[in-house]
């Protein structure tokens, strides 16, 4: 069966080129009849996003017809299964301009990537009154890795501060970079796009700052990848991870890049089948990268499924894709801003914020808030967003947190406005 590639049509004179309600036709879930009878408004893509067509027709082609174990095989079907396993690997590598597809891990989420390194790396390479930084705006899987590694082995881990809209302390990270002890950190494991706030940090500065610094940088791309172009050439990084469910693939794949000389130094992290060469009972060799980090039976139809959702999201191009969301960040900043008791967390400009927006509603929970929205028919989360160090921050137990994607439009951005003030109409507070 050929699967047919569905991608929106270029569009004059709209932000991004495209209309996200044409974009809508590809996702069977909005198909679906919300409990209201409303139409679904899904502003939770920071959380996980819907999968087009294109992405479950794949993989229920590959189930089908092409299914059998990658990488063992000497038939047909199994060569076929790799094949296509291994151009998922390729479309990653070119997607986030990876000098070579060796050196992209296939893992299951951004949590286990950044586990593998500090696991593999960290216990090799981090000891004793050795420093890792991260900072204050991190999700919680790019905090208590570096949390455990350090009270193993007897570093420290520092937090560079944020300020009061949401960005980076540059003279906290500056100071935290500079020798203790003539020793320069280890690491400094950030997020590109933070999920709380929204925050952009300009990752490609902030890594050469940290290597003239003598630390090496992992970049948490989970919110990045999804929505705008990630090179890691550019941004000039050592590791990078990214979860496939965020950018329109399926669960249970993500993955780790590392540059190809790390991955050769760093031992494994999980071991058993595949990611050896050769065994013997008094030992084993290792696999050549990246099998060497691919223990077990992979999620063969999942990275071909993030394969095809490479494919869509290439097709309308994270130029666009950024473009698109920027713009309807702007309309939906400008609009909230315009309703009292409304407070907005994150920066207000457009160039260091994605598209996800905080809110805090004066008088009611955030859980409160995204019940109300709900009935609405506009789908968000409320709650800490795994960056509990945000909330402590800002000394608040939670936000309302909406967030778009290729598929969102100014009608979701004008149904957001409505919602907001359904629930402030409910709770008898603001306007
Ligand atoms: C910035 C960031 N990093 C890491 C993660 C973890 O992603 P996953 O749960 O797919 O491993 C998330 C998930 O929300 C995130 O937003």
């Amino acid at each position: 069966m050929a699967v047919q590639q569905a991608i929106p049509k270029a569009r004059a004179g709209i932000p991004g080129g495209f209309s996200g309600s044409a974009v809508r036709a590809d996702f069977p879930i909005f198909e679906n009849p919300t409990g209201t009878g409303k139409r679904l408004v899904y502003l939770d893509a920071a959380a996980s996003s819907p999968k087009p067509r294109v992405v479950i027709d794949t993989m229920a082609d590959a189930y089908a017809h092409h299914y059998a174990n990658v990488h063992r095989g000497i038939y047909e079907l199994s060569e076929d299964a790799t094949a296509r396993f291994e151009a998922a690997r390729r479309k990653l590598a070119g997607f986030i301009n990876a000098p070579s597809e060796r050196e992209c891990v296939f893992v299951r989420n951004a949590t286990e990537a950044i586990n593998l390194v500090a696991y593999s790396w960290g216990r090799t390479n981090v000891g004793e009154g050795d420093r890792v930084i991260t900072t204050q705006l991190e999700h919680h899987a790019n905090i208590v890795p570096w949390q455990q590694l350090c009270a193993e082995v007897g570093a420290t881990l520092e937090y560079v501060a944020i300020t009061d809209d949401g960005q980076l302390d540059r003279d906290d990270l500056a100071a935290k970079l500079e020798p203790r002890d003539g020793r320069p950190p280890r690491l400094l494991a950030l997020a590109h796009v933070s999920n709380a706030l929204g925050t952009i940090n300009p990752v490609t500065e902030l890594t050469r700052l940290a290597h003239d610094a003598g630390a090496l940088v992992l970049v948490d791309a989970a919110q990045s990848a999804p929505h705008m172009p990630v090179d890691v050439q550019a941004f000039g990084c050592d590791f990078l991870a990214l979860s496939g469910h965020k950018m329109l693939g399926p669960s249970g794949i993500g993955a780790l890049w590392a540059r190809r000389q790390l991955l050769e130094e760093m031992p494994p992290f999980l071991t058993g089948g595949s990611m050896i060469i050769r065994v013997t009972l008094e030992g084993a060799e290792w696999n050549e990268v990246p099998y060497k980090f691919e223990a077990g039976t992979p999620a063969i139809v999942e990275a071909i499924g993030l394969g095809a959702a490479i494919d869509y999201l290439t097709a309308i191009g994270m130029d666009r894709v950024r473009e698109h969301e920027k713009y309807l960040f702007e309309r939906a900043w400008a609009a909230l801003s315009e309703i009292p008791g409304v407070r907005l967390l994150g920066p207000a400009d457009p160039e260091t914020h994605a598209g996800v927006i905080s809110m805090l509603l004066d008088g009611v929970h955030p859980h409160d808030v995204a019940t109300i929205f709900d009935h609405e028919g506009v789908a968000v989360r409320a709650g800490h967003h795994c960056a509990m160090p945000v909330m402590l921050r800002y000394d608040i137990p939670a936000t309302t947190r909406a967030s778009f994607y290729v598929y969102n439009d100014l009608d979701d951005v004008e149904a957001l406005s409505s919602a907001v003030r359904a629930a402030q109409t409910v709770f008898g507070v603001g306007h």
